[in-house]
């Protein structure tokens, strides 16, 4: 064959290491249901859904997908689609209700779920913090206040207890960039607080729980590898030729990427974070006083496994530009307020790209960069990926649902993910996004993730074609070629 013989890349057959894992990502609020079952208690998200206008259509988490009753059900699809993984997330409130007292019949629920997995002979992936924070820890500050990070502390070694000889992987926080700025700087994630700076103080705490909770847990005598989810982006100038936008992606990548990373994996703030954000106050003071002596090193406590999230990168400009077409499908209160502090004019104009249902731009060459690029500027750990997929309108037509874009993205991800790999990126394995259509936040459920169909009526489950496709590449390790 001469090099013009030669498929393009994205027809050639690729095949993943020997070993790589498969499998699907849930999270607890967003399936489980049983709200106030065998004493949980709220959760900032169960307040958050209440408030009018935070959530589309002024969905809750009540119910979703009934998780709570019908995980023997759930967790025998993830059997017959043959994947080895089982990403879930543990509710703080069910184990810790109001941040307290152990509660043995939330724990308990876990535990017959682990039990149920390892008798199908998949391998749980469990993550503590997917965003559910007790909200009486939320009425005493939340993760504005350090002393959340302790109670974390106590949550993780009650779990790792009960769970941490079963389960060999223990991440603690899902997505910190969510919970501290979306949560705390724009106000479109619970506890809904829009108050710049708190975003930043809200990270530290996070990092700081997620740091102490390993120390803690290596003390117990943990097992399990030990980790974290962070969800990445890659920030690119909207015009390449401009300095200002050039600087509005250097400060993006930032207070995206940086501030969770250089902390983690080099135990020190970013020094251009650092100043770009010195004259921002919390309660106060400067937000950096909230970084005490010994933080950082808790923070930098080696990890085991790195978890990375990637749905899509973007470009960013510093000039003013409408806000991009993304199908109307955003809230026009979620629209509101930047979630990078001191962003107010970082700008993000669309690119032009496909987009999925969600409205998110669909770049999957961005995640080859990203992990690349990882590797290049880190020293790293093993690194799985515990998110990626796509929201699209799907529909059940004579008990099929023939979701070719959510295949064709899913495809064009791995992809990307296997040219990362052979770049020398050591990536272990794969998670979808997810096992089930669930409680999208505060999308709620209009935007269906799953690569298993729900109806929200009668919690009828139907695998679609894209579930199909990715059971036969977990089976083979080998995408096709065509
Ligand atoms: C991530 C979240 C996950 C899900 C996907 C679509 O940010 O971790 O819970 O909502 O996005």
């Amino acid at each position: 064959m001469t090099e013009l013989d030669t498929p393009p890349a994205h027809l050639r057959p690729v095949e993943f290491p020997p070993g790589f894992g498969w499998g699907a990502a849930t999270a607890a609020y967003q399936i489980e249901g049983a709200a106030a079952e065998d004493g949980r208690t709220p959760s900032i998200w169960d307040t958050y859904s209440r408030l009018p206008g935070a959530v589309i259509g002024g969905d809750t988490g009540d119910v979703a997908c009934d998780h709570y009753h019908r995980y023997p059900e759930d967790v025998a699809l993830v059997r017959d689609l043959g994947l080895g993984s089982y990403r879930f997330s543990v509710a703080w409130p069910r184990v810790r209700p109001d941040g307290g007292a152990v509660n043995q019949a939330g724990l308990d629920f876990y535990r017959r779920l682990v039990d149920e997995l390892l008798g199908a002979g998949i391998t749980p992936w469990l993550t503590l913090y997917h965003w559910d924070l007790p909200q009486t820890l939320e009425d005493a500050g939340g993760w504005t206040n350090r002393d959340t990070a302790h109670r974390f502390v106590d949550y993780a070694r009650t779990v790792h207890d009960a769970l941490g000889d079963r389960v060999p992987t223990i991440t603690t926080m899902n997505e910190p960039w969510c919970s501290a700025f979306l949560g705390h700087t724009s106000g479109r994630h619970a506890p809904g607080r829009r108050e710049g700076a708190a975003g930043l103080v809200a990270a530290h705490h996070l990092m700081l729980a997620h740091g102490l909770a390993v120390q803690a847990l290596r003390a117990d005598g943990a097992t399990a590898d030990l980790g974290i989810t962070l969800n990445l982006t890659v920030a690119d100038p909207h015009d390449p030729t401009d300095p200002v936008d050039h600087d509005a992606a250097r400060r993006v990548d930032g207070l995206f990427n940086r501030v969770f990373l250089d902390p983690l994996l080099r135990g020190a703030y970013p020094e251009d974070v650092l100043a770009d954000t010195a004259a921002m106050q919390f309660a106060g003071r400067p937000w950096s006083d909230v970084v005490h002596d010994g933080d950082l090193a808790a923070v930098s406590s080696k990890l085991d496994v790195l978890g990375v999230n990637y749905y899509n990168g973007a470009a960013y400009s510093g000039h003013p530009h409408p806000a991009p077409d993304d199908g109307g499908v955003r809230h026009p209160d979620l629209l509101s307020g930047t979630p990078f502090p001191g962003g107010e004019d970082i700008t993000e104009p669309g690119r032009g790209l496909p987009r999925t249902g969600i409205g998110w731009e669909v770049q999957p060459e961005g995640f080859t960069r990203l992990l690349v690029r990882l590797d290049a500027d880190y020293d790293l750990p093993p690194v799985w990926i515990t998110e990626n997929g796509a929201a699209y309108p799907d529909e059940v037509v004579d008990g099929r649902v023939e979701d070719h874009e959510r295949r064709a993205y899913v495809e064009a991800h791995l992809r990307a993910l296997h040219a990362a790999i052979e770049a020398g990126v050591d990536v272990r394995g794969y998670f979808a996004w997810s096992l089930l259509d669930n409680f999208e936040w505060s999308y709620g459920y209009g935007q269906r993730f799953g690569i298993v169909h729900v109806d929200y009526d009668t919690q009828v489950r139907t695998p679609k074609s894209s579930a199909h496709w990715y059971a036969r590449v977990a089976a083979s390790g080998r995408i096709e070629g065509h």
